[in-house]
């Protein structure tokens, strides 16, 4: 079976004016990751990993290298490749049952029936709000809406940058056993964006530590523990330890620089 996500000697150049030149983003990053995998980019801040997701939707393109999608090169967005921002992007002006209605919209998955949609605001325990508006809905509950809304949609590959960025830490632990249930029922590729060392440990099989100046990926480390996981178990105490070594954390901060 040929890996869901491809990339192969893949960089990046902006052109910055801010700097009077350019800036590599990124440098030859190779990655592979295999149909169902949950794999997670972890890594300092302004070291590419938004670039490196944005890079798989197709909403950027690579300067160098090659980037594959189910063997096939990525040229633009694809339902097929869903993706979840750090802020929620539902619509104001639609309830959770219309944002979802609507991301169902337009793909050969939509029947518009009201049964399948109960089922993705039930899957969120969101079945009480389906006709609220986002702004009557907490930060947790809109997080959870933007993660159904992208997942009704039966991405092959859902792109997460940062989903429970913006939540406090107890609601993101919930939402981190969310994840964790959605993806093992909906068996897709999860590739998610984090700076959290313990989300990557809790969710991930495969952890992937980058560094900045330009972007590369330092170390591939795999999560040989099975789920549900235990934060404060001597295993996840010690690939934690392991994972802030590997990101160099007393020498890792970055500044931009231009080439
Ligand atoms: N559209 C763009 N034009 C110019 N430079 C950009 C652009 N997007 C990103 N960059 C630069 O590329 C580098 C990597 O940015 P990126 O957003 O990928 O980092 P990140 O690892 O996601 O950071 P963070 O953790 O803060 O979200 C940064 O130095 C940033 O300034
Ligand atoms: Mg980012």
């Amino acid at each position: 079976m040929s890996a869901a996500v491809e990339l192969k000697n893949v960089g990046k150049i902006f052109a910055r004016a801010d700097l009077n030149g350019t800036m590599a983003a990124l440098e030859d990053v190779n990655l592979s990751v295999e149909p169902g995998a949950f794999v997670s980019l972890l890594g300092a801040s302004g070291c590419g990993k938004s670039t490196l997701l944005r890079i798989i939707a197709g909403l950027e393109t690579p300067t160098f290298g090659e980037a594959i999608c189910g063997g096939e090169p990525i040229r633009g967005t694809d339902p097929r490749r869903g993706l979840v921002f750090q802020e929620h992007t539902l619509f104001a002006w639609l309830t959770v049952r219309g944002n979802i209605k609507f991301a169902l919209k337009g793909t050969k998955k939509y029947k518009s029936e009201r049964s399948e949609i109960d089922g993705w605001l039930e899957l969120a325990g969101l079945a009480e709000f389906a006709d609220s508006y986002p702004h009557q809905l907490s930060g947790g509950m809109r997080q959870r809406a933007a993660l159904v809304r992208a997942l009704a949609v039966s991405p092959d590959v859902l792109l997460l940058d940062e989903p429970l960025g913006a939540l406090d830490s107890f609601t993101r632990m919930t939402l981190q056993d969310e994840l964790a249930r959605l993806w093992r029922e909906r068996h897709s590729t999860m590739i998610m964006v984090t700076h959290d060392v313990d989300e990557a440990i809790y969710l991930s099989q495969r952890i992937i530590v980058m560094s900045a100046r330009p972007g590369r990926v330092r170390e591939i480390l795999n999560v040989p523990m099975s789920y549900p996981r235990n934060r404060a178990s001597d295993d996840f105490t010690e690939l934690r330890g392991k994972i802030l070594k590997s990101m160099d954390f007393a020498g890792d901060i970055q500044q931009d620089y231009a080439i």
